[in-house]
């Protein structure tokens, strides 16, 4: 499937009001998410720098209405100059989860990146989009690759070895016009 043919699914992006905290660390405990996402209290940092640094962002995942995951997005050389893995300054790597477990499958992990790529586009193409993913995360791994990244190495992280890395050029949004073929 090509990028721009993932099925629409209804979400909102939302800004992080301080109230959404607890929800978003209950997400990070979470059985489905714990393995994927790591250490909580690393996490919550991440929260915490994404919402006050010029160099990240991060927002609520509203799905049909509810608040259902977290997704973050960060300048991977702002972050940490030393785990760029020989990726172009400017990478932009984004992090997301479905905390809600109903939620799963249906779509919603992968149309959030599709929106947050689409609006660090708007302002500023950046050389590459980037993402990390342990091996075995089989769902996660599918779901990015619907969205058109692709496997590039596999990284040591945190103590584990398996971790692909994976990049997703810029390319645009398809321009849809209401004009007949
Ligand atoms: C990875 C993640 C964001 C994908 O979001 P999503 O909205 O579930 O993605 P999709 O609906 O496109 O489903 C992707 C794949 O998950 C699998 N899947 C389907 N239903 C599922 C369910 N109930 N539970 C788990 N996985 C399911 C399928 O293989 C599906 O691929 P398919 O649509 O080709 O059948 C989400 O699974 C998630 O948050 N997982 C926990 C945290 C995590 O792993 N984050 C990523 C760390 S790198």
């Amino acid at each position: 499937m090509r990028p721009e043919e993932t099925p629409a699914t209804n979400i909102d992006l939302l800004a992080i009001e301080d109230e959404n905290l607890d929800t978003i660390n209950t997400w990070f405990e979470a059985p489905h998410v714990l393995p994927w996402w790591g250490e909580p209290s690393d996490n919550r940092k991440e929260v915490a720098w994404n919402r006050q640094s010029r160099y990240g962002d991060c927002r609520l995942i509203a799905g049909d209405g509810r608040p259902i995951g977290y997704i973050q997005w960060t300048d991977l050389w702002r972050w940490s100059p030393n785990k760029s893995y020989g990726l172009p300054q400017g990478t932009i790597d984004i992090d997301v989860l479905i905390g809600e477990r109903d939620a799963l499958g249906l779509g919603y992990g992968p149309e959030a990146m599709r929106q947050v790529i689409a609006l660090v586009c708007m302002d500023a193409p950046p050389p590459l989009f980037s993402l990390l993913t342990m091996a075995e995360n089989a769902p996660a791994i599918r779901a990015f690759e619907k969205l058109g990244f692709t496997k590039q190495q596999l990284i040591e992280k945190l103590g584990k070895p398996d971790n692909w890395l994976m990049t997703r050029a810029p390319i645009p949004e398809p321009i849809r016009t209401n004009r007949m073929a």
